[in-house]
């Protein structure tokens, strides 16, 4: 059995939820541990829209997975293959799009999320070590990783706070909406999202 029913069944008692016409695609950054896919599972659920995960999709355009490609390719190439997925999805409406962590610290990645119409793009920030925790506890029980891809960048802790310490400022310039999820269970962040979108 996969993710998607149990996203289902979280949403199904909520009424269905209304954003402003003029927007068409939210798109979920932060570091890896953020919640992005949860979040925008349930977030696509209640809105009725599409939901993408960037990192499947590459994974599906490439035959490979996230890990392969970086032990196959090297992180360079991924990136490449990233830009590519994001143009791509960005031309789809009625969408909720979870960015990989690593997406916005690309000029050409930033440039598309800003000139694209009709996108909100949302930073889902959290302290590092809950983060860490966080995915660290989803890899000990892929279960609880909803079927996310292993992170090659989280086998060295002090280069990954490195990357978290560089990468803040890029996520809080580039958000339309900042939301603090230290405390949050997923629902309750969606629920904080549409109040503050609505
Ligand atoms: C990365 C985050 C991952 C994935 C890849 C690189 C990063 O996505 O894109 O492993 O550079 O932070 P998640 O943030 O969904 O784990």
């Amino acid at each position: 059995m996969n993710a998607q029913p149990a996203a289902q069944s979280a949403a199904e008692p909520h009424p269905a939820a209304a954003l402003p016409a003029h927007l068409h695609r939210l798109v979920l950054t932060g570091f890896m541990g953020a919640g992005k896919t949860t979040v925008g599972r349930l977030l696509a659920a209640r809105l009725g829209w599409d939901f993408l995960d960037l990192d499947a999709y590459i994974e599906s355009r490439a035959g490979l997975s996230v890990p392969s490609i970086f032990a196959t390719h090297g992180e360079r190439h991924f990136r490449q293959l990233e830009s590519a997925a994001l143009a791509s999805a960005l031309g789809r409406n009625r969408l909720v799009l979870a960015l990989g962590g690593g997406a916005p610290e690309v000029l050409t990645n930033r440039l598309l999320l800003e000139q694209t119409p009709a996108t909100s793009t949302i930073f889902l920030d959290a302290p590092f070590s809950a983060l860490f925790d966080r995915c660290m506890m989803q890899a000990l029980n892929p279960t609880l990783a909803q079927a996310g891809p292993l992170r090659p960048l989280l086998a060295d802790p002090a280069a990954a706070e490195a990357r978290f310490l560089l990468r803040q400022p890029i996520y809080r310039r580039l958000a339309h909406i900042t939301l603090d999820t230290a405390s949050l269970t997923p629902d309750q962040t969606v629920a904080a999202l549409l109040a503050r979108l609505s």
